[in-house]
């Protein structure tokens, strides 16, 4: 059998740059998916010196995909590109949210669509969506980044309960504060440096996904113990990982009450909480 072959988003840089080593030294060959060409041909380049095949993709995810073709359909696509739209919803601008959409929701949802016939004919293959603990919660001030997280987390969990018996496994990876490019790129203090975990430990942590058959992957305890705790406030559900049926999934069933939402609502500080809209004053009549 041939080494397999592992398609990656966002190679270029923090936990795909990472996690595209990682793999390589395991004994895959790899297409490295980016803008930043330079960035990524030093990526592929590492990864020849470790003895895998190389290429890169550099396109720009925000734009439409098309149709997409694969000369060889990968045996692992890893959804993993992403960025943050950070502040108050009323300021943050609607342009840079879209393209967060069309990166973190369009992009993948084409490429899903693009490998999924090839894997299924196959009988084997995985596709791991990179989310985030914020997958399991809205996130003032980055609502939208938040509904990105969520919506990925919701087709993972759907398609890991559809693709049940063909091989093919959908996998939900969500990492907590990793040091990455993330938070300069989102506007956000990048705070102590020393907090969250490296890119090389979330590397590590999402082969490790990759290998152990589970659908849900939330690495680290204190992203567990965030998950678990934000999941009981908002109703989400989080049971901890094992097969399709009882891991992330199981929250498909879990649909928020009422009155979930009324306890959360009722647990938010005052200044997370939204008045309402305010009326705009009726324009004067001419
Ligand atoms: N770091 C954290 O604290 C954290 C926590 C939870 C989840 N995550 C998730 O982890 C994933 C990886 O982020 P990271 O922490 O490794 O951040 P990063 O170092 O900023 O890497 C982000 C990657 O996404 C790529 N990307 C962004 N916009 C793109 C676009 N329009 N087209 C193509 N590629 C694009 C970037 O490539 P180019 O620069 O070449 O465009 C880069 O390789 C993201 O999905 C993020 O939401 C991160």
């Amino acid at each position: 059998m041939g080494r397999p072959l592992a398609l990656i988003t966002g190679a270029s840089s923090g936990i795909g740059r990472a996690l595209a080593l990682r793999l390589a030294r395991e004994g895959y060959d790899l297409v490295l998916w980016g803008r930043d060409a330079r960035a990524l041909e030093e990526t592929a380049g590492e990864c020849r010196a470790l003895g895998a095949s190389a290429k890169t993709v550099s396109k720009d995810l925000a734009l439409p995909l098309g149709s997409v073709a694969f000369e060889r359909v990968p045996d692992l696509l890893v959804n993993n590109a992403g960025f943050g739209v950070h502040g108050p919803f009323l300021q943050t601008p609607l342009a840079k949210e879209l393209e967060l959409l069309h990166v973190q929701a369009d992009a993948v949802l084409a490429l899903t669509k693009a490998v999924l016939p090839g894997m299924v004919a196959r009988g084997s293959g995985t596709v791991l969506n990179v989310g985030s603990v914020y997958s399991f919660t809205p996130v003032p001030d980055q609502a939208v980044y938040g509904a990105s997280k969520a919506f990925l987390r919701s087709l993972t969990d759907a398609l890991a309960v559809e693709l049940e018996g063909t091989g093919v496994r959908v996998l939900g990876f969500y990492p907590g504060i990793t040091q990455t490019k993330f938070r300069e790129r989102a506007g956000m203090k990048t705070g102590n440096n020393l907090s969250g975990k490296t890119a090389e430990e979330m590397a590590q942590a999402a082969f490790e996904a990759i290998e152990d058959g589970n659908v849900c992957a939330v690495p680290g305890v204190s992203n567990k113990l965030l998950v678990a705790l934000t999941s009981l406030v908002w109703g989400t559900g989080w049971r901890g990982s094992s097969s399709a049926s009882t891991g992330c999934a199981g929250s498909i069933q879990r649909v928020p009450s009422g009155t979930a939402c009324r306890r959360a609502r009722a647990r938010l500080p005052d200044s997370a909480r939204w008045a309402g809209p305010t009326r705009p004053a009726a324009p004067a009549p001419v």
